[in-house]
């Protein structure tokens, strides 16, 4: 293989690393061993191993080719570039959401067909503590069910921006709030892949944090990728226990709030216009019991 791989090999070579027991991941990688069959990287001998393996998506065909002798000595470790990986996971995010019913889906669906081909821009990013602190927990209860998305979103994450946005009035947001929460733009304003009038990205909030009542005028999905966390959709409405994978989409101005469950809160967001225009809190005498408040526990 040449020392500057196309973006076609990169993607081969990601495809043939798809998570195990992924839907689909079997063909999946048989369809990658095909690709570099073609070009002589991959033996007759391997090929055959991973069409056997194709049947069973959890089956990794390291095992038989170990057992029948066989070295992938031609397709050298070499590192997936940072700016297909982010590719991958849009890609993987429209496919999620793709699953999925409910009102404004389709609308993010729609902004990231626009903007998935657009040029990737990343600059090494700072760690952020909350996503060392909970990430992990957050993907491997995703993992169970898409492993995937946890798969790709944690290959991408190092190479992600997320942001703990503590300029927030504290009175208002709440303390906790804002120390306690991180959002990764993938798709807008000083996101990885530039958009106007459109932003996609991952959020993520600890275990048992409150985010407050608050309204904005940008329409909002949210697919949680964990749960159950509490929703509310009005001060006055009552707290609604919504599982992980139900979307919730925020119609422009709606109020909303989000209290986390026991696990940590890990959803991906979009935003479908007027992502220019600040969001307000909207001030309830509950807030200090709903902050005490642990669900499920
Ligand atoms: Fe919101």
């Amino acid at each position: 293989m040449p020392n500057q791989t196309s973006e076609k090999d990169q993607r081969a070579l990601a495809h043939l690393q798809t998570a195990f027991g992924q839907p689909g991941s079997g063909r999946l990688r048989y369809a990658a061993a095909m690709y570099f069959n073609r070009q002589g990287l991959i033996s007759d001998d391997a090929l055959e191993v991973y069409r056997i393996c194709s049947a069973d998506d959890a089956e990794d065909p390291a095992t038989l080719l170990s057992q029948r002798g066989i070295k992938l000595s031609l397709l050298p470790e070499r590192p997936i570039d940072p700016a297909l990986r982010l590719r991958l996971l849009v890609e993987e995010v429209d496919r999620y959401l793709g699953e999925l019913a409910g009102p404004g889906v389709a609308e993010v669906r729609s902004g990231i067909a626009r903007h998935r081909h657009g040029d990737v821009k990343l600059v090494p990013p700072p760690a952020n503590a909350l996503v060392g602190r909970y990430l992990e927990t957050a993907l491997s209860e995703l993992s169970v069910s898409h492993p995937a998305l946890a798969a790709v979103i944690a290959e991408t994450t190092p190479h992600l921006k997320w942001i703990t946005y503590d300029e927030y009035p504290p009175e208002k947001i709440g303390e906790s709030f804002l120390h306690n929460h991180a959002f990764a733009p993938l798709i807008g304003h000083g996101a990885p892949i530039p958009a106007k009038e459109f932003d996609l990205g991952l959020f993520l909030i600890s275990p048992h944090i409150l985010y407050r009542d608050h309204y904005h005028p940008a329409p909002e999905l949210y697919a949680p990728l964990t749960g159950p966390h509490g929703w509310r959709f009005g001060p006055d409405q009552p707290l609604i226990i919504k599982p992980a994978h139900e979307p919730v989409w925020n119609e422009p101005l709606a109020p909303h709030m989000t209290k986390v469950g026991p696990t940590p809160f890990l959803c991906i967001y979009g935003w479908t216009r007027d992502v220019e225009e600040i969001a307000h809190v909207i001030p309830a005498n509950d807030w200090p019991e709903l902050e005490a408040l642990h669900l499920g526990t």
